[in-house]
């Protein structure tokens, strides 16, 4: 029975690490120098000129806009923000107890029944269905705040910008500029990463030619795990339980004697400082000093001098899930919304990665090892015991 378990595999690779599943043009990693670019353009530069809108449309068509062409994109992003009323109403609906990632899912199910274009497979149609979703997701997050807090629902500011519109609609008046940009930051960093957990499965739901709110969906549902996007919100759960700098190094000692995580560390292609995490830091520790309370960066600070100390050597550093809680947290951002802010900027990664692999498709369809026994004789259930 040897061929049960011959799999024709070339090798087996926990985790499947290291393992080359696509070919993009969307960006890469460095990980042993701690460099991204996405479509050539590092990362840095893109944090210092560039908007969302625009790091959208560089990684959607490929290259930097035009002026016009980035009018005419940001135009269509603004008129797409717009739920229809049924998505609305379900979203308002929605018991407020649940993760609000469950909810990000459920209600982008339900906006994939009401997308005028959901059977178009052409170019264009495809195109509106992607930009319809990255512009409707921070209004479901805003509204579904909003509902389950008993506030009135703000709809879209058209003169606004993406981050700036989204912190308006969950707060209900205008951000300042610098948090506004701060925050735009933050989703330009946060908006693409090659093939991570959520946009393979977002890669593997298109590959059978499902339909692009499947494929954010799957999205959705695994990076809301607490080893990839949901580990942003169980940072400052950590800080609030150290509570202060000097209890830092007797948490960490016994986190890793016990074997447990320290979130917001380790990365599986970063094997030095995720550059992410260093533009981060930077925005949290000018937050900190413009808010006068430095309570978590403090913490943030010692935690991460303790972890290079005794893992740096294993390659284990801060990851952008470290410092981005802080900055949320100054920008009032609710502890549970972050990982769906993170699904706010990362739809946009998902849907290019969708687009380009479906350009030149193949189902993915690994093979597992077997590891069982050969036979087993069928007992019937009256001789079982
Ligand atoms: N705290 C303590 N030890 C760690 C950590 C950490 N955060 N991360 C990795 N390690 C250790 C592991 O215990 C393991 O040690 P060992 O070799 O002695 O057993 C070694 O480093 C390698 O760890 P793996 O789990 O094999 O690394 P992998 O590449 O599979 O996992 C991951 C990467 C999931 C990110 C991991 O580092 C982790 O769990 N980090 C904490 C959660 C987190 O911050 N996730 C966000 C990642 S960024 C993102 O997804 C947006």
């Amino acid at each position: 029975m040897g061929v049960l378990k011959d799999t024709g595999a070339i090798e087996y690779s926990k985790g499947l690490e290291g393992v080359i599943a696509a070919l993009s043009s969307i960006s890469a990693i460095d990980g042993n120098e701690g460099k991204l670019i996405y479509r050539g353009i590092p990362i840095e530069m893109l944090a210092k000129y560039s908007s969302y809108e625009e790091t959208a449309y560089l990684l959607l068509y490929g290259d930097l806009p035009t002026r016009e062409e980035l009018d005419e994109f940001s135009s269509q992003m603004r008129e797409l923000r717009i739920l229809p009323k049924k998505v609305e109403d379900c979203v308002k609906e929605l018991p407020p107890n649940p993760h609000p990632m469950d909810i990000l899912k459920v209600a982008v199910a339900h906006a994939g029944l009401y997308d005028p274009d959901q059977y178009r497979c052409c170019r264009e149609g495809v195109m509106r269905k992607v930009i319809r979703i990255i512009a409707q997701i921070p209004t479901i997050i805003a509204y579904y705040h909003r509902a389950r807090t008993g506030q009135e629902i703000v709809p879209p500011d058209q003169n606004l910008g993406h981050a700036a519109n989204f912190l308006y609609m969950l707060h209900g008046k205008k951000p300042d500029e610098e948090e506004a940009r701060i925050f735009d930051i933050a989703l330009i960093l946060h908006a693409e990463h090659g093939l991570n957990a959520s946009t393979f499965a977002a890669m593997v739901t298109a590959s059978t030619l499902s339909d692009i709110n499947s494929a954010i969906v799957s999205a959705i549902g695994a990076l809301k795990g607490p080893l990839h996007g949901g580990a942003n919100e169980r940072v400052l759960k950590m800080l609030d339980e150290i509570g202060s700098p000097d209890k830092a190094e007797e948490y960490v000692l016994n986190a890793l004697k016990e074997k447990r995580r320290i979130m917001g560390f380790g990365h599986r292609v970063y094997k030095t400082y995720d550059p992410r995490a260093r533009i981060l830091k930077e925005y949290a520790e000018y937050l900190s000093d413009k808010y006068n309370d430095r309570k978590y960066i403090s913490i943030g600070e010692k935690i991460e001098e303790i972890m290079i100390r005794e893992l740096g050597n294993k390659g284990i550093f801060p990851n952008v899930d470290f410092y981005s809680g802080i900055v949320y947290q100054f920008l009032g951002i609710p502890r549970d919304l972050f990982t769906p802010v993170f699904a706010m900027a990362r739809s946009v990664g998902w849907a290019a990665h969708v687009c380009e692999y479906t350009q030149n498709n193949r189902i993915f369809r690994p093979r597992a090892y077997y590891t069982g026994p050969d036979y087993v004789e069928y007992v019937p259930i009256e001789n079982r015991r």
